[in-house]
């Protein structure tokens, strides 16, 4: 089955509205002729509106970094996946590990997450990834594994179209230290191999991004891989140069 390569920027907590704004005026421009290649940026939450606005009628969608599980009442500062869907964002990032490792969440909360974006009809893009000591202690897998879990607890079978992983180990962070491509990719097929276990044959069709130290030196390597199915990109993804570079080293599966 042909997968679309999905590339998407999380900007973290970084730039400012009009920061933001030209921003994605740069991507639309560099962007606007590449086909085949699913793009998306994920700003904060007060430029998610102003930057949709921006790029209606382009091929970059909008997502939410984070969002809370309840669809609204007394949660001060937080914000539901279907206000993301409002402000016109297409999908939300849930479980990324400065959120489970800076804010406590955990794998069940994760999964209320995945529930609630699933619910407000967006995609969901659910990250796993193991810490260094547990990849030193061989626990990747098992770790992956608990995570995995949780995530398809809370996907139907008839969402499945909606769910993208995002496999970033949480010592390639930010750290400069990518995963190698064969490192990469193993987890990538156990991941694939858990998909086929509760989705069947549908499992084909989920993408399966790699996320961690993502640069445009590193791409082409990475999603050449046979289950990365492009990348979640942090660092990189906030000059428009070398986002643009990542997106054009994706390739479709056929
Ligand atoms: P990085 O971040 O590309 O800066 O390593 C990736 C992420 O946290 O999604």
């Amino acid at each position: 089955m042909a997968r679309i390569p999905l590339v998407v920027g999380n900007w973290k907590l970084q730039k400012t509205l009009s920061e933001s704004l030209a921003l994605v005026t740069d991507l639309k421009n560099q962007l606007a002729s590449v086909r085949d290649v699913e793009i998306g940026v994920a700003p904060v939450a007060t430029a998610l509106h102003p930057v949709a606005r921006r790029l209606e009628d382009s091929n970059i969608a909008v997502y939410g970094q984070n969002c809370h599980h309840e669809e609204r009442g007394a949660f001060t500062g937080e914000v539901s996946a279907s206000l993301f869907a409002d402000a016109g964002a297409t999908g939300v990032i849930v479980g990324h590990s400065e959120r489970r490792t800076l804010f406590g969440e955990t794998d069940e909360g994760v999964a209320r997450k995945v529930r609630a974006v699933m619910a407000a009809g967006l995609r969901v893009i659910a990250c796993v990834g193991e810490s260094e000591a547990e990849r030193d202690g061989g626990q990747t897998e098992a770790r992956v594994s608990a995570q995995m879990k949780a995530i398809l607890g809370a996907v139907e079978p008839a969402q499945v179209v909606s769910l993208v992983i995002a496999y970033e180990p949480v010592w390639a962070i930010g750290t400069g230290r990518t995963a190698t491509p064969a490192q990469a990719q193993e987890v990538h097929a156990f991941i694939r191999a858990m998909l086929r276990d509760r989705f069947a044959a549908a499992a084909e069709g989920v993408r399966i991004q790699y996320g961690g130290s993502v640069k445009p030196d590193n791409a082409a390597d990475l999603m050449r891989q046979p289950d990365i199915d492009g990348a979640l990109v942090g660092g990189a993804s906030l000059k428009a140069d070398d986002f643009s570079a990542i997106v054009k080293a994706a390739r479709p599966r056929t």
